[in-house]
């Protein structure tokens, strides 16, 4: 493995922690390109759960070097809480171990305050954020006023982020919401620079060095293609590039990389979104009680950030194969098939309609999502339980089927298939007989 990017097919919480967990412990660099705080990350090695909201999950592997990435947006707090936490099960965290890009832009407790604001201001029309200022930290660096971890290193960093609460203060006021007082806030960034300033780095040179050296980069990506800036369900949407191409300008990495490149998209055996936007296999009633699981378990589908219920539906080919496009998928990895044991029949989307017209692909991508009725084709399902299987022979029939149908229905080969939250519940699919 030279360059290998991990990138979520669908509105994120696809499973990818486990996969990167997967691919990390032969990985040199773990590297995350995108997102910040809003994406959570549970990883379950030995019966202990680990969640991270900005450092690769990779850290866990005591011979690979975390690297968060020029693309991030990442407020120092939760990094700091993180760092602290992972020490204290045993992970070493140190510079050697540990490196931010300079150029990632930070997030500061007045974007959180103004993504609150603004989404109360949209009313019923509110994107269903995640609350942790990354719109806002994303605007700032468009506009070019934005803060740098590199900032923080600046004798005049006081003053610039002085100047950034004034500003922020100025439009909170505008929205009617509280304006927040620069002096606690100045000494507690302060105080992160002093903790921060050994791992600030140039992310970009170090990795282009290393995949030069035949060393291995995974490149992690946070939420999932349909949630991208560009090409997802606009405007709801996050504010950063979550597709595989953000890898290559969240990281720095030349295009000679691209060459080596494989990239494994992560695909869950059923959908799911949190927050508004269209969602055309939506489902409700007692089944999606059922796939959503009631929030006892950690891998019940609860937002990792914000504890609220997932929406859930059934897989959608039609975005799959839209999101195989988009990221040139080479192979996928089909997460959480143990949860439809004993569903019967699985529904599988396979094409759109619109006026009686049947649509294989999107005219538009995922724009205007909400015109369209799904087209399902419908699988027997399987009763037996699929947490034991480690090989592709041993899952039941109708489970390969499934999971057959999906990988004809995006043209990508299956690699892995999930079936438990443990790091050892997948079948290796290299292994079919
Ligand atoms: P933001 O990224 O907090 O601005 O939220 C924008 C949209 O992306 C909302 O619908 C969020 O629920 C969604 N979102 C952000 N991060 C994640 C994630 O890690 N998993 C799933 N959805 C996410």
């Amino acid at each position: 493995m030279a360059l290998q990017i991990i990138v979520g097919a669908q509105w994120g919480d696809e499973g990818k922690g486990r996969i990167v967990d997967w691919f990390a412990a032969q990985a040199d660099y773990v590297a995350r390109y995108n997102g910040g705080d809003n994406a959570g990350h549970t990883v379950t090695v030995g019966g202990q759960i680990y969640k991270l909201h900005l450092i690769p999950s990779g850290i866990i592997h005591p011979e690979t070097i975390a690297v968060l990435g020029n693309g991030m947006v990442i407020n120092p707090k939760t990094l700091l809480g993180e760092m602290e936490m992972l020490r204290s099960v045993g992970i070493e965290i140190s510079p050697k171990r540990l490196r931010i890009s300079a150029f990632a832009h930070l997030i500061t407790p007045a974007h959180r305050a103004l993504d609150s604001a603004f989404e109360r201001a949209r009313g019923s029309a509110s994107l269903g954020t995640t609350g942790r200022g990354i719109g806002p930290a994303y605007t700032d660096r468009a506009a070019r006023r934005g803060l740098r971890l590199g900032d923080l290193l600046a004798p005049d960093f006081s003053a610039r982020l002085e100047r950034h609460l004034d500003e922020a203060n100025r439009t909170l006021a505008f929205l009617g919401a509280p304006t927040l007082e620069p002096g606690a806030i100045l000494s507690e960034y302060l105080s992160y620079a002093q903790v921060l300033k050994d791992y600030i780095t140039d992310v970009s040179l170090e990795l282009n060095l290393a995949l030069q050296s035949g060393k291995s980069v995974l490149a992690e990506g946070a939420q999932g293609t349909l949630l991208d800036i560009d090409f997802g369900t606009y405007p709801y949407v996050t504010s950063s590039h979550t597709i595989a191409a953000g890898a290559l300008t969240g990281l720095g990495l030349g295009l000679h990389a691209v060459a080596s490149a494989c990239t494994l998209g992560v695909v869950k055996a059923f959908q799911t979104r949190v927050g508004a936007g269209p969602f055309p296999t939506e489902i409700g009633g007692e089944l999606a009680e059922r796939l959503r699981g009631s929030g006892a378990n950690p891998w019940d589908e609860y937002g990792t950030t914000t504890g609220r219920p997932r929406r859930v539906g059934w897989l959608d080919g039609v975005l799959l194969r839209y999101a195989a496009c988009i990221n040139g998928f080479h192979e996928i990895a089909v997460t959480k098939l143990d949860i439809l044991t004993g569903i019967h029949p699985i529904r599988l989307c396979v094409a759109y309609e619109e006026d009686n017209r049947r649509l294989e692909n999107l005219p538009l991508g995922p724009l205007n999502l909400e015109r369209y009725r799904p087209i399902y084709e419908d699988l027997p399902g399987w009763d037996e339980p699929v947490s034991h299987c480690r090989r592709w022979t041993d899952l039941p029939p109708a489970a390969r089927n499934y999971v057959e149908r999906i990988a004809t229905l995006c043209g990508v080969p299956v690699r892995f298939v999930s079936v438990g939250a443990e790091r050892e519940q997948m079948v290796i699919c290299e292994a079919r007989e």
